[in-house]
């Protein structure tokens, strides 16, 4: 039996992971701070430790395993990695955790380790215009990311990319454009954009408004969960090393997105603009590399991801308020 160890299986992306290697017949163990918040873990073992602590890694690699995917990090939307607030931790935590990871997996002489780096390392100065951002692979340098979260993402991905070369490891990286999903978080302020409105657009009255950050004129591509997931596995076991793009190349404005989960949600409803965490202008996946090199690129339309996700968040708005009405009585 195969086997496989996710790091981060607490969380939206590694608890999907690991429903997939369950269904495909992986021993699965997962490692995180907490276990996943909205289900049961799939995984047949669970750790529950703190990766910044290299006894922790060194424990949890206390046997072989065919696969590693390393998705632990410090990590948020725009509201967390961007107000400037959180910087000093979003780098020490992820950076640690990718030092100690490595390290306990070199010394474990396993060399296949996936690593989920982020459109957010690319150079800020590409995504200036909403129109035409430019994120392909080869464009990192002069590096130049709009946040530490990006710069961190950026050094841990070269740390990975040296341990293949001087240390013989098989190490894969991916750069994820912004997935979502249901399981996915949807409120606390470490929400992404299609969960954040999403919970705006169940909770708001008929007729009323919904806040949304900034002029809603800036692009993003968002990717369904099951489409990172595909690429994810495919990316590992291929011959290619990477930084590859794992994103959709179907690129929106804000208030596009907010005014397609409104028409999925039936509710026509407002948007008042207001000044918050923006980041850069524009962002898109290009995916020629991912074609080229793994033969597949996503394609679902951003439509099917959202009619998916809508009603589990609004289920999840739904349950609290009547928490709430309990609480009240
Ligand atoms: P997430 O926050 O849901 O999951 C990350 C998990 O890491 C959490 O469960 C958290 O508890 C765990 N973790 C944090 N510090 C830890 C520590 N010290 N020890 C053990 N576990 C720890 O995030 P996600 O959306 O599932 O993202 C997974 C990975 O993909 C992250 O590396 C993230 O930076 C990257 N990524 C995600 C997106 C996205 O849109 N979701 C985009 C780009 C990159
Ligand atoms: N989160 C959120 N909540 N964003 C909002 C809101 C809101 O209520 N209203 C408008 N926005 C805007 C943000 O200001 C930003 O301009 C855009 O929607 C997208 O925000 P996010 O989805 O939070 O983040 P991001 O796309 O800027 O960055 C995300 O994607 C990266 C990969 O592409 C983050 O999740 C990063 O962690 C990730 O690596």
């Amino acid at each position: 039996m195969k086997s496989a160890l996710v790091c981060g299986a607490g969380g939206f992306i590694g608890s999907h992971l690991v429903k997939e290697l369950k269904r495909q017949g992986f021993w699965v163990r997962g490692v995180d701070l907490k276990y996943p918040q909205f289900a049961e873990t799939a995984a047949d073992d669970f750790i529950i430790g703190d990766l910044r602590d290299p006894y922790v890694c060194r424990a949890a690699i206390d046997r072989k395993f065919d696969e590693v995917y390393q998705l632990a990090a410090d990590m948020g939307g725009a509201g967390y990695i961007f107000t400037g607030e959180n910087d000093a931790d979003i780098m020490h935590n992820s950076a640690l955790i990718n030092l100690n990871m490595l390290e306990a997996c070199h010394k474990r002489n396993i060399k296949r380790v996936f690593y989920s780096s982020s459109a957010c390392m690319y150079p800020a100065y590409n995504q200036e215009d909403p129109d035409n951002p430019k994120t392909h692979e080869d464009s990192a340098y002069p590096a130049a990311p709009d946040s530490e979260y990006g710069w961190e993402k950026l050094f841990s991905e070269r740390l990975y990319l040296a341990f293949n070369r001087n240390h013989g490891m098989e190490c894969r990286v991916a750069r994820y454009h912004n997935i979502f999903g249901p399981e996915g978080t949807w409120e606390g302020g470490k929400e992404k954009a299609p969960a954040a409105l999403c919970r705006k657009i169940a909770e708001a009255e008929p007729g009323s408004e919904i806040e949304m950050w900034g002029d809603g004129k800036q692009t993003r591509s968002f990717l369904y969960i099951d489409q990172c997931i595909k690429g994810t596995i495919l990316l590992t076991r291929s011959d290619f090393e990477g930084p590859v793009n794992i994103g959709s190349e179907e690129m929106v404005t804000i208030n596009d997105l907010a005014r397609m989960i409104m028409d999925i949600a039936a509710k026509p409803l407002g948007i008042r603009h207001i000044p918050g965490p923006v980041g850069v202008r524009g962002r898109n996946s290009h995916n020629e590399l991912i074609r080229k090199r793994l033969g597949w690129a996503p394609d679902e339309p951003l439509a099917e991801g959202l009619r998916r996700t809508y009603p589990w968040i609004a289920a999840q708005v739904e349950r609290k308020r009547g928490r709430n009405a309990r609480a009240a009585a």
